[in-house]
C-alpha cells in the first residue's frame, strides 16, 4: 500500500476546512433510512468527477461524522464501501485518501478526421460543399423510416442490403450511368473504400495476386488491394485512358479504371479505349474494375454511361454518395460480375453482417421521392458556377495556363507556365502563403523528383466562386515571390 504517496497529499482544501465536508452535506440531511446511501453516493461522485482529487486526505471517521452531524457508523461504512470499490484506500493507523487510481475525469478520445490544414485557401481536392447537404429532406427521410419500419426489419439486413434499396438503386443506376443492374447483383457497402476491399478478397480466391492501378491514381485505394493479399501494379495512362500495351505487358488480369473523369487527370476514357479494354479482359478472363466515383457530374459534355453497361460480366461498377451527399455518410454500392458475386456477398457478411438499416431505409426514401435527382441537380448547378470560376481565376491569375479535366467532377488539372516552376519551389511559396494544394506528382507512383512543371489538381467543389477567385489570386501572389 502507497502510503508515502497519500501522506504527501493535501489534507485539506487549501482553505482550511475539510474539502468533504462541503461536498457531502446535502447527503447528510437526507432523511434518516436513506442517508447512508445519499453518503456513499456523494462521496462516490465527489471522487469520480475530480472535486476530490487523487490523493486527498479524508477526515478521520470520527471528525467527518461530527462535521456533518450524523452517526460515526455511516462515515465507517461509506469509507469501507467505497474502500471496497476502489474509490478510497486507507492503511493502518494512516487514514483514509482518495485512490490515486481512480481517474478524476474520463479519458477524451481523440478524433483522428483528416480535417482541411486551417489554410487560408484550400484547393485540395476530394471533399463536395458539405454545406449542401440536404438536412431538412433527410431529417424527413429518418422520420418517416423510424415511424414507419416494422420492427422485424431492426433485426440483422440481408448482407447485400435490403431489396427495397438495391431494387431502387438499379432503377437509379440504369437511369443515370447506363448501368445494366440486376438488383440481386448489387451489394450496399460502406463506400468505394470498402467495395474495394471486397474486390480485393474475390480477386484473391479466384488466385489473382496482382491488381493493375492507373499512374497517376489514387494511392490510398492501393493500400486496401494491398491489405487483401492483391499487390498494385501501377499502369501508365495515354490521352484516351489506361494505355493498353503496358496493360498487356504487365502480365494482370484486372484493372482498376476511372473512365468517367481519370482520377486524378480528368481523362475521359475514349469509346475505342473502353472497347480495347473489355477485349483485353476477354482475352484474359479477367476485369475491369470501375470506380466511378464523380460520374454524377459532368458540365459540358455528352453523357458518358458507364463502362460496366457494355459488359456487366466483365465489370465490376463503385459509386458512393461521398461526392453528392456526404462522406461521413459512409454509403455506397457495388455492382459484381456473377463470377465474383459469391464471394464479395460472403465476404460483405463476415465483415459486417451488412450496412446499417436505418441508413439503408432512410436512402431508400430519399431516392424513391426523387430527393437524390434533386440533389444532383442542385450540386450539379453550384459545382458548374465554381468551376467556370476557377478556370476564369486561373486564367486571370496565371495567364498562360493549361487547365485540363474541366468537362466533368470536383477537380481539374492545371499545367502553370515554365516560370513558375520548379515544382519544389512553387509549393514552399504557395504553403508558405498558407495556400494548400496538391501537385499532381502526388499522385504518381513512381517519384520523379523535383518537376519543371508546375502540375496541381485543384480542388473546387467545397468553395465558393468567391473564395475561389481570393484563393487564386493568393496564390499566384506568392508563387511570384
Ligand atoms: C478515386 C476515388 N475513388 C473513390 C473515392 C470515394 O471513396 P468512398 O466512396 O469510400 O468515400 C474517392 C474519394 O475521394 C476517390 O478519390
Amino acid at each position: 500500500m502507497d502510503v508515502g504517496q497519500a501522506g504527501s497529499a493535501p489534507a485539506s482544501d487549501g482553505r482550511g476546512g475539510s474539502v468533504a465536508w462541503e461536498v457531502l452535506l446535502p447527503a447528510a440531511s437526507a432523511p434518516a433510512r436513506a442517508r447512508g446511501r445519499s453518503l456513499q453516493a456523494a462521496l462516490r461522485e465527489a471522487v469520480r468527477s475530480g472535486r476530490l482529487a487523487p490523493g486527498t486526505r479524508l477526515p478521520s471517521s470520527r471528525d467527518l461524522a461530527a462535521d456533518l452531524g450524523v452517526s460515526r457508523g455511516l462515515i465507517t461504512e461509506a469509507y469501507e464501501q467505497l474502500t471496497a470499490e476502489g474509490y478510497l484506500r486507507s492503511g493502518r493507523g494512516a487514514g483514509t485518501w482518495v485512490g490515486g487510481a481512480v481517474r478524476a475525469a474520463p479519458p477524451r478520445a481523440r478524433d483522428l478526421a483528416p480535417r482541411p490544414p486551417g489554410a487560408r485557401a484550400d484547393f485540395v481536392p476530394g471533399t463536395p460543399d458539405l454545406s449542401l447537404f440536404p438536412r431538412t429532406a433527410w431529417a424527413a427521410a429518418q422520420r418517416a423510416v423510424l415511424a414507419e419500419l416494422p420492427h422485424h426489419e431492426l433485426g440483422y439486413p440481408d448482407p447485400r442490403g435490403l431489396p427495397r434499396l438495391r431494387t431502387a438503386l438499379a432503377e437509379l443506376l440504369a437511369r443515370r450511368r447506363g448501368v445494366v443492374a440486376d438488383p440481386e447483383r448489387i451489394v450496399v457497402v460502406s463506400g468505394v473504400a470498402q467495395a474495394t476491399t471486397l474486390l480485393g478478397f474475390a480477386l484473391h480466391a479466384r488466385g489473382l495476386r496482382t491488381v493493375g492501378v492507373e499512374d497517376p491514381g489514387s494511392p490510398q485505394h492501393d493500400d486496401l488491394y494491398a491489405a487483401a493479399g492483391v499487390t498494385p501494379v501501377p499502369v501508365p495512362l495515354d490521352g484516351e485512358g489506361i494505355a493498353l500495351d503496358p496493360l498487356r505487358a504487365s502480365g494482370v488480369r484486372a484493372v482498376v479504371t476511372t473512365p468517367a473523369h481519370q482520377y486524378p487527370t480528368g481523362i475521359a476514357c475514349s469509346a475505342r479505349r473502353r472497347a480495347e479494354l473489355l477485349d483485353w479482359a476477354r482475352s484474359v478472363d479477367g476485369f475491369l474494375l470501375e470506380d466511378d466515383y464523380d460520374g454524377d457530374f459532368r458540365y459540358d459534355r455528352a453523357p458518358v454511361g458507364a463502362l460496366q453497361g457494355l459488359d456487366p460480366e466483365r465489370v465490376a461498377y463503385a459509386g458512393s454518395v461521398s461526392k453528392s451527399l456526404a462522406p461521413g455518410l459512409r454509403l455506397g454500392w457495388l455492382l459484381v460480375p456473377e463470377a465474383l458475386a459469391d464471394e464479395v456477398i460472403e465476404r460483405k457478411r463476415t465483415m459486417d453482417l451488412g450496412h446499417p438499416t436505418l441508413d439503408q431505409a432512410a436512402f431508400t426514401r430519399f431516392v424513391e421521392r426523387g430527393d437524390y435527382d434533386r440533389q444532383l441537380r442542385r450540386c450539379q448547378h453550384a459545382y458548374r458556377e465554381r468551376r467556370d470560376a476557377l478556370v476564369a481565376a486561373l486564367e486571370e491569375h496565371f495567364p498562360g495556363s493549361r487547365v485540363s479535366g474541366i468537362a466533368a467532377g470536383l477537380h481539374v488539372i492545371a499545367t502553370l507556365p515554365q516560370r513558375y516552376g520548379p515544382e519544389e519551389r512553387f509549393l514552399t511559396r504557395v504553403a508558405a502563403a498558407g495556400v494548400a494544394v496538391r501537385p499532381l506528382s502526388a499522385c504518381a507512383h513512381a517519384r520523379t523528383g523535383d518537376s519543371a512543371e508546375v502540375r496541381l489538381v485543384v480542388g473546387y467543389a467545397h468553395l465558393s466562386p468567391a473564395r475561389i477567385r481570393e484563393g487564386i489570386r493568393l496564390m499566384a501572389e506568392a508563387a511570384s515571390g
